[in-house]
């Protein structure tokens, strides 16, 4: 049990350029993808396809669509950052700052100061560097009954993040996961480049492979004490 608390708290995100020539064994993949099979989803209903993409051309011409940056993301990514261990140790939520660039570090930031560069320059690396790309598809037609919003779908979706992301730590296979592939351009252009039919939703994407050098940051959690609630809310601890 220990162990699996050791796996869990090492479970780590690899925003890190991965070594090209070290490809993911098949079988490896495999573990992978069957982790996020045994995942609980709500009814059990596996709400979800994964495209995997290896073929160095193909994911090239991801790399190459043209995304957009959003003025709210970047706002409201400012106030979620921390700019000295000190600050994010104490803060315990959020990311160093130095995770984006510099124009994204700026609280009064205007839309003319975000260029698409910025965002692209920052991703198309990573994203060239990469052996496999995994793609989830999110389906609402496999809806749990009476979930509204299909919740407990989205949620169903995590969970099998979770188990693959681990399945991949414990293998020494370096995981992130990339959100930005969901939305504006870059989900247009992919949705075309692998033929995604209409009904599926991009939920998330995640990059496989062994980094370069590892991606070293602070990694903090808020206390135990802190969000949990004893016979009543605002009773903090157990
Ligand atoms: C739903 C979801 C979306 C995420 N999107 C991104 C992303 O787009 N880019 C990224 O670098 N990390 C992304 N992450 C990773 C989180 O930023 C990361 O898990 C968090 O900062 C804690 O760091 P750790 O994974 O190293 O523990 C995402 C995580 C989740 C669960």
């Amino acid at each position: 049990m220990n162990d699996l608390l050791t796996l869990i708290k090492k479970r780590h995100s690899s925003r890190v350029f991965f070594d090209q020539k070290r490809l993911i064994a098949k079988d490896d993949l495999h573990k992978i993808l069957e982790a996020g099979s045994w995942a609980p989803t709500a009814h059990n209903m596996q709400n979800y396809e994964v495209v995997i993409a290896d073929d160095k051309k193909l994911i090239e011409a991801i790399a190459a669509i043209k995304g957009t940056i959003s003025l709210t993301f970047v706002k409201e990514n400012y106030k979620q950052l921390s700019f000295s261990e000190e600050e994010l140790r104490k803060k315990k939520t959020g990311v160093p700052g130095t995770m984006f660039p510099l124009a994204w570090r700026n609280p009064n930031v205007k839309k003319a100061d975000l260029t698409a560069d910025d965002r692209d320059s920052f991703m198309q690396e990573e994203l060239n560097s990469t052996p496999v790309l995994g793609i989830v598809l999110y389906d609402p037609t496999r809806r749990a009954p009476a979930s509204k919003g299909d919740f407990l779908g989205i949620i169903s979706l995590g969970c099998v993040m979770e188990n693959m992301w681990l399945m991949a730590n414990s293998l020494g296979i370096d995981f992130h996961i990339v959100s930005s592939l969901s939305n504006g351009p870059m989900e247009k252009g992919i949705r075309k480049l692998l033929g995604i039919p209409e009904n599926l939703m991009i939920a998330y994407s995640f990059r496989l492979g062994y980094a370069v050098y590892p991606h070293k940051y602070l990694r903090v959690r808020r206390d135990v004490e802190d969000f949990t609630h004893h016979n009543k809310y605002g009773e903090k601890g157990i």
